[in-house]
């Protein structure tokens, strides 16, 4: 029995020394920088990151308060890729530093319908004004749900894509 009970506790170790690894803590916050966040809050709005990257943001035009921006959206985007779902930016940034979130938004490629074509376009300064703003909101909420392979059903409401044809 105190055999069982040990090697109980010791797989209950290895399994928290494992999750705590890939629960990686928040990086520190880059220098407050007004006029970087400023910006960074103005792309945001104009490169209609929001649109799926905020919960209900585009379903009530835009009505969502500020400081829930960002966090992820529980709503599905089904296709021939699977079921995707746009992420916590929140969660993703805290995790990274400003020149890692450069190198990374400048070589990102997703499944759809995330225009990471298009983000590889902002310019460098855009890039890091968009990461002073993002860390300044803080991390909040829980990660997206994760995506669901092209056999499966989601378990979530979901837009597919393109619409089903009439039958
Ligand atoms: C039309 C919806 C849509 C819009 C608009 C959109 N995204 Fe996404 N985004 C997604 C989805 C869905 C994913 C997940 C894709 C996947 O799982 O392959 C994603 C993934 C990402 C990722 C990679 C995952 C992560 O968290 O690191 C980044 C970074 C990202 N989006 C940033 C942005 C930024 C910045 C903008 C605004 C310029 C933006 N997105 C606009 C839907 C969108």
């Amino acid at each position: 029995m105190r055999l069982i009970l040990l090697a109980l506790a010791i797989a209950l170790a290895i399994a928290w020394a494992a999750d705590a690894k890939t629960a990686q803590p928040e990086i520190a916050k880059p220098k407050p920088d007004a006029q970087k966040v400023e910006r960074g809050r103005y792309l945001a709005i104009v490169g209609g990151c929001s649109d799926c990257h905020t919960a209900d943001y585009a379903e009530s035009e835009g009505q969502v308060p500020e400081s829930q921006w960002m966090r992820g959206s529980p709503l599905g985007f089904r296709g021939p890729w699977g079921t995707t779902y746009a992420t916590n930016l929140r969660i993703s940034l805290s995790k990274i530093t400003e020149e890692e979130w450069v190198k990374y938004a400048k070589s990102l490629e997703t499944r759809p319908p995330m225009p990471w074509f298009n983000l590889k376009q902002w310019d460098e300064e855009d890039l890091r004004a968009f990461y002073h703003y993002v860390r300044q909101l803080g991390p909040l909420g829980k990660p997206a749900p994760e995506p669901v392979p092209p056999h499966e059903e989601p378990k979530v409401p979901v837009v597919t894509w393109p619409i089903p044809q009439a039958k």
